[in-house]
């Protein structure tokens, strides 16, 4: 039998790096990538036989645990009946329709096949709505791998940024201006200059790509009265936080807070497609009314809205909406998060945990961060520690400290007691 060191040696010959998506290569953390033969429920299983508790799920999707029964047979029923028809389909709107009733802000939505093609598709459409070019991000947010996108601040805040990839050219970013997450003086500032030129501001409302960190309720505030000042557009980027921090996504849970509070553009994937290839991006009529074939922003895809993506994306949604389903997911991963930061404070650890729905995230520090720098400072030689440790006892964390985790439904209060105990082991030798 293979094992994993030996997998890894063979991938590296005919793939970059041996991996597909670079953070699967361990360079975070060092060591060898575990490679999954198969995953059930709250599981995965590597090369070697090793058994896992997931807390990964795909980075995101697999919010009902792996193998979930409703969702086989829905997929096993629309490969039946075809792959891909590069058609129209009734479950394209089946599909559509659930996500627009569990998100008001959106009227329409179009369906892509990745995060990455939903967030460039969104800047596009808001570029091409307000007429400017200029775009806003946040330091620590990640919203895939266009080229815009890939940048980060410049030396001050009347520049530009800097390409963050080779390949990237610099007039490509010379648009993107990068800020501070949760610095309101910034973002005034930034639209005291610069207001009329600017198409969006884009956001990922609770960050998952800095571990853990929500956008603070005033900072969301103004950024919407700015943008609706300076006829900007804001756009939230929940293809991390979209129904897996609530059933109505993270901007449900800033409309509790502000009252009327909406974004423009909404960006999905992940729980949507339910594992497979598939994201969407939606917003009012009147702004997806500008989309080809009605409008002149430019945007399609040989496999978007694909049949067998949208049975498994529709049957996940199903299941998500289910009475209790968000209570009982909450309380499991709360059970996690506040176990662990228990765990550490009696082992002397300075740690922090956040939680939000199916979604966590944990510092090795006494505060919890409110930008991408502090979340850097947090101590990385303890992480890599405690993520080897985890992953020795059967745990499988994300690995790397700039990263969220996520619970299922399919973790049971047995799998998070068993994290747990693992983690207090680990935790005594830190
Ligand atoms: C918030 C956010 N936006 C966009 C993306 C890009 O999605 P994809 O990897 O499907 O291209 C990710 C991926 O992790 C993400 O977390």
């Amino acid at each position: 039998m293979s094992t994993n060191q030996q997998l890894f040696d063979r991938a590296k010959i005919s793939i970059p790096g041996g991996v597909n998506s670079p953070v699967r290569a361990f360079r975070a953390v060092g060591g060898t990538p575990r490679f999954i033969t198969r995953a059930q429920g709250a599981y995965m299983w590597d090369a070697e036989g090793t058994r896992y508790i997931d807390y990964i799920g795909s980075w995101g999707p697999m919010i009902l645990g792996h193998g979930h029964p409703a969702v086989l047979d829905a997929v096993r029923k629309a490969i039946e009946e075809g792959f891909s028809f590069g058609a129209p389909t009734e479950r394209e709107i089946e599909l559509a329709e659930e996500i627009l009733s569990l998100v008001p802000s959106c009227e329409q939505i179009r369906l892509v096949s990745s995060g990455t093609e939903a967030g460039m598709s969104a800047i596009r459409l808001a570029r091409g709505a307000t007429g400017r070019s200029k775009i806003i991000k946040f330091e620590g947010c990640y919203h895939g791998h266009a080229d815009a996108l890939l940048v980060k601040a410049g030396s001050g805040l009347a520049t530009f940024g800097h390409p963050t990839s080779a390949g990237v050219p610099a007039e490509v970013v010379q648009h993107t201006l990068v800020l501070e997450y949760n610095n309101v003086e910034q973002i005034e500032e930034a639209f005291r200059t610069q207001g009329s030129e600017i198409a969006c501001v884009m956001i990922e409302p609770i960050a998952g790509n800095m571990n853990f960190v929500r956008s603070s309720v005033p900072f969301v505030k103004r950024i919407r009265e700015l943008c609706d000042q300076h006829g900007a557009l804001f756009v939230f980027d929940e293809v991390m936080s979209g129904f897996r921090v609530a059933l109505g996504s993270a901007q449900s849970l800033y409309a509790e807070l502000i009252p009327g509070f909406r974004p423009d553009l909404s960006v999905f994937g992940k729980v949507i497609g339910g594992g497979m290839p598939l994201a969407a991006f939606g917003g009012p009529r009147r702004i997806m009314e500008q989309l080809a074939p009605l409008g002149p922003v430019y945007q399609a895809g040989t496999l978007s809205g694909n049949p067998v993506a949208t049975a498994c994306g529709l049957a996940t949604l199903r299941e998500i909406k289910k009475p209790g389903f968000f209570e009982a997911l909450s309380e499991r991963t709360a059970q996690l998060a506040h176990g662990l930061q228990a765990a550490a404070q009696a082992a002397g650890v300075p740690l922090v945990s956040e939680c939000q729905g199916g979604m966590f995230g944990f510092f090795f520090a006494s505060e919890l961060p409110q930008n991408y720098n502090v979340v850097m400072a947090t101590d990385k030689e303890r992480f890599n520690r405690f993520f080897h440790g985890m992953l020795d006892r059967g745990v499988y964390l994300a690995p790397a400290l700039y990263e969220a985790g996520f619970v299922s439904a399919a973790h049971t209060a047995d799998d998070i007691d068993a994290t747990l105990a693992a983690a207090r082991d680990v935790l005594a030798q830190l």
